[in-house]
């Protein structure tokens, strides 16, 4: 009998040391979110402990269960602070075979955002990731990596893209995938690319863009911002970023293109108050004044928890806070985080 196999369908650049329980916990987004979807569909059932000690069992495996609220997707993305997730039932998709890794350079981000559509259209459902980093990621990734290099000859491009597909059927993917390209080209939308030719170059590829948050660490400090954005306002504000900052500090923008997600990180050699009076409140302002959110993947946790009110409603919070008094009525789950602290003390 062929053995079945299964893939988790959230893959992300820490699964090297992150835990199950703290994916569901912080409902991590992470690299196939367009492809997937996100924790919330993807989480069946779930075991978590509440303050009192007590174990709710709603370690349910059916895709559809209309009995009553469904209360699981209170602990997905609550990071902690309304019970701990001691088991999950996950979702799991069948491995396919046919899997095409595209690394592709834009000159500039109008054309990303063309490509973006585009792929979309044209690959549709084999499309399963669409990857971005600017110049300045790149940069980084090449100084800071080891063993890294640029696929493509130089010089350096505005942007870079990653595509991945994957499908069942090897001829009917790459024919896909090619004529995607040629469209592409066609419209002057990549400057540059290439279609990873192995495993190991695939891999390659995918160690530069996963690979940012390292090389951001070694280069220096980072104030980090985990931004979701309606898609073509991405580069409005990383450009007035870089506007604001001058040469105070380098912006770096990465992302997960497709799911309109913006990882905006802002490099320096140290903290410093300047800097910092640059970037806040004004962020979270343009955020709010853009409908975006404050953060899309990655959780509110202690320093952005009194930042909430630029994403959600006063009345939605208070209802959240109301929630966290009925289920932890002490404060002892993950106390300062998620929730600004004047409203559930
Ligand atoms: C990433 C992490 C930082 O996308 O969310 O690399
Ligand atoms: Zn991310």
């Amino acid at each position: 009998m062929l053995p079945f196999r299964f893939i988790m369908p959230l893959d992300l650049g820490a699964k090297g040391s992150c835990q199950i329980g703290g994916n569901v916990s912080t409902n991590a987004g992470g690299l196939r979110l367009l492809r997937y979807g996100s924790l919330h569909g993807n989480v069946l059932g779930l075991e978590a402990v509440t303050a009192n000690g007590e174990v709710l069992d709603m370690l349910s495996t059916l895709r559809k269960d209309n009995t009553g609220y469904d209360l699981k997707h209170l602990f997905i993305g609550s990071e902690g602070s309304l019970g701990i997730v001691t088991k999950v039932s996950i979702l799991t998709p069948p491995k396919l075979s046919s899997v095409n890794v595209a690394f592709l350079a834009c000159k500039d981000y109008f054309s990303c955002q063309k490509l973006l559509l585009e792929a979309k259209r044209k690959l549709g459902e084999i499309l399963s990731a669409f990857e971005f980093l600017d110049e300045q990621s790149m940069t980084l990734a090449l100084n800071y990596l080891e063993g890294v290099r640029n696929p493509l000859p130089p010089p350096l491009h505005n942007f870079y893209i990653l595509i991945e597909t994957t499908g069942s059927n090897e001829s009917y993917d790459k024919e896909k995938l090619e004529a995607f390209l040629l469209g592409a080209m066609e419209r002057d939308l990549i400057s540059d690319g290439i279609v990873a030719q192995d495993i190991q170059q695939a891999s390659s590829v995918w160690r530069i863009r996963e690979g940012i948050p390292e090389a951001l660490t070694r280069a220096g400090v980072t104030y980090k911002y985990d931004l979701s954005l309606p898609v073509d306002k991405i580069n409005d504000l990383v450009k007035e970023m870089r506007n604001r900052l001058g040469n105070l500090a380098t912006v770096v923008a990465y992302g997960h293109l497709g799911d309109g997600n913006l990882h905006l990180n802002i490099s320096a050699s140290q903290y410093d108050d300047a800097i910092l009076a640059q970037i806040e409140p004004f962020v979270y302002e343009w955020t709010s004044k853009n409908q975006g959110s404050i953060s899309a993947e990655h959780g509110l946790g202690l320093m952005k928890a009194n930042k909430i009110l630029y994403s959600k409603s006063p009345l939605t919070v208070q209802v959240m806070a109301s929630i966290k008094k009925l289920l932890d009525p002490n404060g002892i789950l993950n106390p300062y985080k998620v929730l600004p602290q004047s409203m559930v003390a």
